[in-house]
C-alpha cells in the first residue's frame, strides 16, 4: 500500500526520481525491465507504479510497457499505474488508460508535477481502502478496528493482541480456520507497527512447489540451476526493514523448515548457488490453518521452529463462534460490494438474516463475503433473500439442534473445507485439486455445484 514501484530502463531517470522522492513517505522500489517489474510487483505489492512504456528489449515502442501494465492490472486492479510516454505518446497513453492505467505522464519529466500525481494516487488509494464506497454517511462505527469488522469478546481480544505485539519485533503466529481473516490480521500488525512505511512481503508456503521454495525465500544466483538466467533476489531481501509474512507455514516442507530456522537465528542467508552471506532486518509473521501442535506430534513440523515463531500466538475464532458479528460482517460486505453496482439494494430480508445467523459458515468470513457478493449479483428485488445467498432451507432450521452437529452435516462441512483448501492450494486449478482429493473431475464439478463454490474466486491472491 505504501510502496512505490518505478519501472524505467533509463538510469538517469531512475537516479533523478530516487533523489527527488527520497523524502517521500513511501518506500521506493525500482525495476528496469518487465520481468523484474512483475517480480517486484508480486513481492512488494506496491500501491502506485510509474511505468515507462518503452522498455527493453523493445524500447522504441510501447509493446513491453503495455504488456506489463496489462499483467499488473489483471493481478491487482486497484493498483494505480501511471504510465510515462515518449514525445509522440498520445495514442499509447490512450491505449494505456483503456487498459486500466490510472493516468499518464509525458516526457520530459517534470519532477514536481509527477510528485503531485503520485501523491494524488496514494491519496486516492487510501480513501478507497478506508471507505471503499463514496458515501460516508454512516460514521464508521467502533466495530471497525485495524480495518477488521467485529465486536464480539474474542475479536476484542484479537485487537488487544494486535496492539500489544505491533510495537515489538517479536514473531507472531496467527492461527485459525480457513477464511477467518489471518492474512488481514497480519496486515493489521504490520500497519500498526513502526515498520508500516516499509514493505510487507508475503510468501505462501503452501502454494509454491517445493523445489522453487528455497529460491523464493532466499533468491538465487545466475546459473544456480537450469533456467536461472539472472540473479534473482529472494523475498527476504525484498522485505528488508519491513515484515515478512509466511502464510500457510504449516505446509512448509521439513527441509525448508531447517533452512528457515537457521535464517531466523541470525537473519543471515545465502542465495541458492551463492557463496556470499547476506544479512537482512525483517520482522516475521506467520499464519496457519493446520493445528501445529498436532503436526509436531506427527513429526511434520519441527519443534525448534515452532519455538522460534509460535511463542506469541493470535487465535482467530471461527465465524460461527462470533455471535452477532456475522450480522455486522454481512452488512459490511453488502456495503462495500453493493456500491460497485448500479442497482440499489436496501438490505437483507428478515429470512435472509435468519439464515445467515443459522448457517454454520464452514468457510468462515471468506465464505460469507463470497455468498453476499454472489447474492448482490443474483438478487432480483431490492432485498437479499435466502435463495440469492444459496441458503434457502437454513432460515427455518430448528435452533437447538444446531448445537450438536449431525454426522451428515459434519461430513458435508469437512467435504467443503477440503475442497476449498485444495482449490486454494492449487490456485483454482481443478485438475490438480481433484487429483489431490482423489476424485474424478466430473465428481469434483458436481461437488463444486453442491457446495456452490466458485473456483475462480479462489484462484486470485
Ligand atoms: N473480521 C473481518 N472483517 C472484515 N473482513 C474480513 C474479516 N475477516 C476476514 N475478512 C475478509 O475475508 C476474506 C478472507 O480473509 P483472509 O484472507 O484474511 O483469511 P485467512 O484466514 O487468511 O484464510 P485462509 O486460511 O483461507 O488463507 C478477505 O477478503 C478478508 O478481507
Ligand atoms: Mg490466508
Amino acid at each position: 500500500m505504501t510502496d512505490l514501484l518505478i519501472v524505467d530502463d533509463n538510469g538517469d531517470i531512475r537516479r533523478q526520481l530516487k533523489w527527488g522522492l527520497s523524502k517521500a513517505p513511501y518506500a521506493l522500489h525500482f525495476a528496469t525491465h518487465v520481468e523484474e517489474a512483475l517480480q517486484v510487483f508480486q513481492a512488494v505489492t506496491p500501491g502506485v507504479v510509474t511505468l515507462d512504456l518503452g522498455l527493453p528489449p523493445h524500447p522504441e515502442d510501447a509493446s513491453q510497457g503495455l504488456a506489463c501494465l496489462e499483467q499488473m492490472i489483471a493481478a491487482r486492479p486497484s493498483t494505480k499505474v501511471i504510465v510515462i510516454t515518449g514525445f509522440d505518446g498520445q495514442e499509447n497513453a490512450r491505449r494505456a488508460v483503456e487498459l486500466g492505467a490510472y493516468d499518464f505522464f509525458r516526457k520530459p519529466l517534470d519532477l514536481g508535477e509527477l510528485k503531485v500525481m503520485i501523491n494524488r494516487a496514494f491519496h486516492l488509494l487510501e480513501i478507497e481502502r478506508v471507505a471503499p464506497a463514496e458515501t460516508p454517511k454512516k460514521p464508521a462505527a467502533p466495530r471497525l478496528r485495524h480495518g477488521i469488522v467485529g465486536d464480539c469478546p474474542a475479536m476484542r481480544d484479537v485487537y488487544a493482541m494486535i496492539d500489544k505485539v505491533a510495537a515489538s519485533d517479536a514473531p507472531v503466529l496467527v492461527h485459525g480456520e480457513s477464511g477467518t481473516g489471518k492474512e488481514l490480521v497480519a496486515m493489521a500488525i504490520h500497519q500498526a507497527s513502526p515498520r508500516r512505511q516499509q514493505p510487507l512481503v508475503s510468501i505462501n508456503c503452501g502454494a509454491i512447489p517445493e523445489n522453487l521454495l528455497e529460491s523464493e525465500f532466499f533468491g538465487h544466483e545466475r546459473g544456480a540451476f537450469t533456467g536461472a538466467t539472472n540473479t534473482v533476489k529472494g523475498k527476504v531481501e525484498y522485505a528488508e526493514n519491513g515484515t515478512l509474512f509466511l502464510d500457510e507455514i504449516g505446509e512448509l516442507p521439513v527441509n525448508l523448515q531447517v533452512k528457515l530456522l537457521r535464517f531466523l537465528q541470525d537473519m543471515r542467508f545465502q542465495r541458492v548457488g551463492g557463496r556470499k552471506t547476506l544479512e537482512v532486518n525483517v520482522r516475521v509473521l506467520a499464519a496457519t490453518n493446520v493445528n501445529i501442535q498436532e503436526a509436531m506430534r506427527l513429526g511434520q513440523f519441527r519443534e525448534d521452529l515452532y519455538y522460534r515463531i509460535g511463542v506469541v500466538g493470535i487465535h482467530l475464532p471461527p465465524l460461527r463462534d462470533r455471535g452477532e458479528d456475522v450480522v455486522l460482517l454481512a452488512n459490511h460486505f453488502l456495503e462495500i460490494h453493493g456500491k460497485q453496482l448500479p442497482k440499489k439494494i436496501q438490505g437483507f430480508s428478515p429470512e435472509a438474516m435468519e439464515a445467515i445467523r443459522n448457517y454454520p459458515w464452514p468457510g468462515n468470513v471468506r465464505e460469507l463475503e463470497n455468498k453476499v457478493r454472489r447474492a448482490i449479483i443474483l438478487v432480483e428485488g431490492s432485498r437479499i433473500t435466502p435463495q440469492s445467498l444459496g441458503l434457502a432451507g437454513e432460515a427455518s432450521s430448528p435452533g437447538p439442534a444446531r448445537a450438536e452437529t449431525t454426522l451428515r452435516e459434519a461430513r458435508t462441512q469437512l467435504e467443503r473445507q477440503m475442497m476449498l483448501q485444495a482449490l486454494r492450494r492449487f490456485e483454482g486449478n481443478i485438475v490438480k485439486a481433484s487429483e489431490a482429493l482423489g476424485v474424478s473431475r466430473p465428481t469434483f464439478y458436481d461437488l463444486l455445484r453442491k457446495h456452490e463454490i466458485d473456483p475462480k474466486a479462489l484462484s486470485a491472491g
